[in-house]
């Protein structure tokens, strides 16, 4: 079993394998966090104000690709219960965890390190990963881990709360954008994933990364940072630092709405640095649609005066973005009119 970072104990330098090229280093640049990042609140969601705060999401969506959303309805008691399982999770022994280590992207709870290349990658992202299925619950939970002991209750509310949570966002990016409500129900966001990424203290942030930069090829993401930096997205050409507010979720609209929205959304490139002093956990929730199902930009206003993109299976987008390095731009090109 590849040995993962999260059982390693005191770690004085930065292994050689570890170490990227000079090109791709994050640098000693401190980025800090900045507030130029939209935060949308829904508090008012019911009421008059509704109209107001879809126009917020979807100009955040156009100008940055990602946003944060506070009284977003999900509760503290549940979001701190769940970063506290799987904070656990992580802690746990090397032994205890060996079971789920799996570099099989089927496999339906899987446990890797770096990426899921480890062993023919030219160097290695300062992270661990457990990915899990978790929609519909009953169909996934019995290969989630069964310890911690609360684990599998805990993270089977989290994820029909972050589940609900996504629609909500979802249906307000529908009346932005015209498409008629439930466009994204069933087959366009039939496959949802539990994708955890924990990083202990690294001991040169400057020369490594925790996780490459990248747009998120699928659907929707939304992501709890704990209280530790780390993630940053790219404005203009500049890497920005996405503050971790307590309680809020980060939402990232992936490539996915990119193409529906006929190129109106877009889907923010992000990276994720490594800290030196704290060990850092995000619990990240994405929809992907099945496999077979068609997607294209929405009939309608949207994709007014032509449609940019073809239509084409997910299945097929995914084999391309594979095939490109998992680079959008590129992956994209290949379904472009
Ligand atoms: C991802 C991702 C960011 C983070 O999993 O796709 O971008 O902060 N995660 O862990
Ligand atoms: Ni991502």
């Amino acid at each position: 079993m590849v040995v993962l970072i999260s059982n390693w104990s005191s770690v004085q330098s930065l292994p050689e394998s570890y170490v990227f090229p000079p090109d791709r280093r994050p640098g000693t640049h401190e980025i800090p966090a900045s507030n130029d990042i939209p935060i949308i609140d829904l508090r008012k969601i019911d009421g008059p104000d509704r109209s107001d705060i879809v126009q917020q999401i979807i100009t955040a969506s156009q100008d940055f690709g990602l946003f944060q959303v506070i009284n977003h309805g999900v509760s503290r008691d549940l979001t701190d219960q769940t970063m506290g399982v799987l904070r656990e999770f992580f802690a746990a022994p090397a032994e205890f965890k060996a079971r789920f280590y799996s570099n099989d992207l089927n496999s339906s709870c899987r446990l890797y390190t770096s990426t899921l290349n480890y062993e023919n990658e030219e160097f290695h992202y300062w992270r661990d990963n457990l990915t899990h299925r978790c929609h519909p619950i009953e169909d996934h939970i019995d290969h989630w881990p069964e310890n911690p002991l609360h684990y599998r209750k805990v993270v089977a509310e989290y994820s029909i709360e972050s589940r609900k949570f996504l629609f909500t966002i979802l249906e307000l990016i529908c009346d932005g954008i015209g498409l008629e409500t439930g466009y994204f129900e069933g087959e366009m966001s039939k496959n949802q994933l539990v994708s955890v990424n924990h990083h202990i203290p690294c001991p040169d942030p400057s020369l490594t990364l925790g996780m490459p930069e990248h747009c998120d090829p699928n659907l929707i993401s939304m992501l709890q940072q704990g209280d530790v930096c780390g993630l940053q997205a790219l404005k203009d050409g500049q890497w920005i630092g996405v503050e971790p507010l307590p309680g809020a979720f980060v939402v990232i609209p992936g490539l996915q709405l990119r193409v529906i929205s006929n190129g109106k959304l877009a889907s923010a490139v992000h990276r994720v640095v490594t800290d030196s002093k704290r060990s850092r956990t995000t619990i990240g929730t994405f929809l992907n649609p099945s496999n077979d199902i068609l997607i294209r930009p929405a009939d309608g206003p949207i994709s007014s005066p032509a449609p940019v993109y073809r239509g084409y299976t997910y299945k097929e987008f995914f084999s391309a973005f594979t095939g490109n390095n998992c680079e959008a731009e590129s992956t994209l090109r290949c379904f472009k009119l």
